[in-house]
């Protein structure tokens, strides 16, 4: 993951000049303000959202990619603002290799720079007009409706795979899928392309989350930039615990249901907890179901005609997938 950009330096100098725009949006005059966003900003990520964005404009339009920075920016600030918030829900220490702006600023301060962004997001999403504003305030709104759904489910040793997939539909997938909608709006290409790239961000959205779940549990805090087990610490049913839950013997249920209770006091806790998982099958069925997702994703690519651009995207899909091959578990 750390050599993302190595495979196309195309798309590096396109994710520089988004980084620029961004940097760009968020001038004020409170210098206070500027330095607390420039910080989170500059932490970087792997801008998956702004580059689904420009890729989805680029196959739909013959005009340059420049036309589309402010939307992919748009959608990048929204994404930062909520991991700013998500990082306060999940008293989380660090991400994206760098201290938390909650952790390093205080909470106050780390709320009002997310907001801050949310706003700075729709003024850039404003230029393209009502109805791709509206896509922009829809994925918004839904992330909105996935992480309270998530939060009533805390601890719901019985949620079901159907819940679990709404919750991350709305959270993530839905949002895949605006980036990718408003820029072939933007495009103004025909309704079959812009459903099909629209299908293609949404399921990989999906498997996206899913691979994020998994590498909660088998990841690498250095690769990835933020900690592991942050979904357990707080009682976050996620795909794989689903399944160990479902599937496991009488005696690895009650310890999993006792580290989810945080009754087991072992400082082991976490290879305990990771070891019921994979020999439960757990993360093997999680990573089938995900790469389900990306088979269904990249199907969409099929018959929209062939560019590089269209291989670019591709690609994307097939490094949701290797994140986890990377993990070294499957
Ligand atoms: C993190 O998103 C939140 C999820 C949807 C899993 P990313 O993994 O895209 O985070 P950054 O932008 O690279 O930090
Ligand atoms: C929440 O998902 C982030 C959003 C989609 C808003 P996660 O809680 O899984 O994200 P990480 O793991 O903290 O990056
Ligand atoms: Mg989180
Ligand atoms: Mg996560």
């Amino acid at each position: 993951m750390k050599s993302f950009y190595e495979w196309s330096s195309g798309l590096r100098d396109k994710i520089n000049e988004v980084n620029e725009r961004l940097l760009e949006t968020i001038k004020t005059d409170q210098s206070y303000l500027y330095e607390l966003a420039k910080y989170t900003i500059e932490a970087g990520g792997k801008r998956f959202r702004p580059l689904l964005t420009i890729l989805s404009y680029e196959i739909s339009s013959d005009k340059p990619y420049k036309n589309i920075l402010d939307l992919a920016a748009g959608y990048e600030l929204i994404h930062t603002a909520s991991l700013i918030h998500d990082d306060i829900i999940d008293n989380s220490p660090y991400r994206r290799g760098r201290e938390t702006l909650s952790s390093r600023d205080g909470i106050n301060n780390a709320i009002v720079v997310g907001d801050y962004l949310f706003a700075k997001a729709y003024e850039l999403g404003s230029r393209y007009g009502k109805d791709v504003s509206k896509v922009m305030a829809d994925a918004s709104s839904r992330l909105a409706e996935g992480q309270i759904l998530e939060a009533v489910n805390i601890g719901n040793l019985n949620l079901d795979i159907e819940t679990y997939m709404n919750i991350i539909k709305s959270k993530t997938a839905d949002f895949f899928a605006a980036c990718s909608m408003g820029a072939t709006m933007a495009a103004s290409v025909d309704k079959n392309i812009s459903e099909k790239l629209t299908s293609f961000a949404y399921n990989m959205g999906m498997a996206f989350q899913i691979t994020d779940d998994i590498l909660d549990v088998v990841g690498n805090e250095n690769d990835m930039g933020k900690p592991t087990m942050v979904d357990l610490n707080h009682d976050v049913i996620t795909l794989p615990i689903i399944y160990a839950l479902g599937h496991s013997n009488d005696r690895d249920r009650d310890i999993l249901i006792k580290i989810l209770k945080n009754g087991y006091r072992g400082n082991d806790y976490k290879k305990v907890f990771k070891d019921i998982l994979v020999r439960t099958d757990s993360i093997d069925y999680a990573f089938r179901i995900a790469k389900d997702y990306i088979m269904k994703s990249v199907e969409n690519l099929n018959n929209i005609g062939r560019s590089d651009d269209i291989d670019l995207l591709m690609d994307l899909a097939l490094i949701v997938i290797d994140r986890i091959n990377e993990s070294g578990v499957v």
